[in-house]
């Protein structure tokens, strides 16, 4: 009965989500989107996630705060989640000194707990796989193993998430398609579900969701080793200046990313796996700044002589390769204030 009364309270859920290796730039999407909504939720991650968004000009960055506290909404942390809880208040003591509201985050009581044990273990053990060394993949495997603790055990009271979402609910995913444990390029892959229908973990039905926007990037990145991912071309000078351009560096681990240019293919196999309903390509701008349009189709790199070219090729490719539950495309820039 309780369930049920809290589906009806729901209005519509809509989920923002990255289609690539993450740093798509979901946090300024998200950010942008989040006045709109009454509730702002993550399901998935941790301190691994790295959100940079500008508010009044001024940059801010979270980890594990989902982006609508800057907008006076009501943010949760899904029992997907996991919190690691020292820099939970630090991002709290950051969030208040600089004048949000951190009494609207709440934290499900069955988020789990990142231990400093976790975090040594990833250190010595996991650096191999690229990982962020936040204690990630040690917590959910303690999750799984049942002998995992969570946020109720250890957390004062006043932050703990009753279960409640009414009106309308955006969903921020943290990490992408290709890092998504069951999906990704496995074992390089972080250690939760970053597919956009793991949302529906904050305890809502599927049959809620609304819009399903996936964020790409007009080229590829990846942060951490990974030999899987399409051959990294830091030897090349057109990617390195895209790699300065766009700030390409770990938003948490500050390291150079791999980059290499869009993976058309690669793009319309995560729309497809996802359910992607509208498709956002972001940060066009850097390659208009470095004045050189490429994309992958089929192995082959296609080269453009302006962006609207490219635009015009990506669209028809979108036609011509047809993903039904597809029916929107748009651009935005990096310096866009949207
Ligand atoms: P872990 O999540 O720290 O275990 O790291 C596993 C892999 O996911 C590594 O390649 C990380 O660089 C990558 N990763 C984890 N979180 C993020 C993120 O928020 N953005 C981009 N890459 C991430
Ligand atoms: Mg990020």
């Amino acid at each position: 009965m309780i369930s049920q009364s809290l589906q009806i309270m729901i209005q519509t859920v809509d989920i923002i989500y990255g289609l690539a290796w993450g740093d798509e730039g979901k946090g300024k999407i998200s950010n942008a989107m989040a006045k709109h909504y009454d509730y702002v939720c993550r399901w998935n991650g941790g301190p691994n996630a790295g959100h940079t968004v500008y508010v009044n000009g001024q940059k801010h960055k979270t980890h594990i705060v989902p982006s609508g506290v800057f907008a006076g909404k009501r943010c949760v942390i899904g029992p997907g989640c996991v919190i690691n809880t020292d820099k939970f208040y630090e991002e709290v003591r950051t969030l208040r000194s600089a004048g949000f509201n951190p009494s609207l985050i709440k934290i499900s009581p069955n988020a789990h707990i990142i231990t400093q044990d976790h975090i040594e273990y990833d250190k010595k053990h996991l650096g191999h796989l690229g990982t962020t060394s936040q204690g990630i993949a040690p917590c959910y495997s303690d999750k799984m193993l049942r002998r995992g603790r969570r946020a109720f055990e250890v957390m004062d009271p006043c932050w703990m998430w009753d279960g409640h979402l009414e009106g309308k609910v955006l969903c921020e995913g943290a990490q992408s398609v290709w890092l998504d444990i069951d999906h990704g390029d496995y074992p390089y892959v972080t250690s939760s579900t970053t597919m956009p229908y793991a949302a529906c973990s904050l305890g809502f039905s599927p049959r809620k969701i609304n819009r399903i926007i996936g964020v790409a990037k007009a080229y590829d990145t990846k942060s951490g080793v990974d030999p899987l991912f399409p051959e990294s071309l830091w030897n090349n000078a057109d990617l390195n200046r895209i790699i300065e351009l766009g700030g390409e560096y770990g938003s948490t681990t500050g390291r150079k990313r791999l980059v290499n240019w869009l993976n058309l293919d690669k793009l319309h196999k995560a729309i497809k796996l996802s359910g992607c309903t509208e498709l956002i390509i972001n940060k066009y701008d850097i390659l208009e700044a470095i004045g050189i349009f490429k994309v992958i189709v089929n192995g082959v790199v296609v080269e453009f002589d302006t962006l609207n070219s490219m635009k015009q090729y990506i669209n028809d490719y979108f036609i011509i390769n047809n993903i039904d539950h597809l029916h929107e495309i748009s651009w935005s820039g990096d310096k866009e204030k949207i």
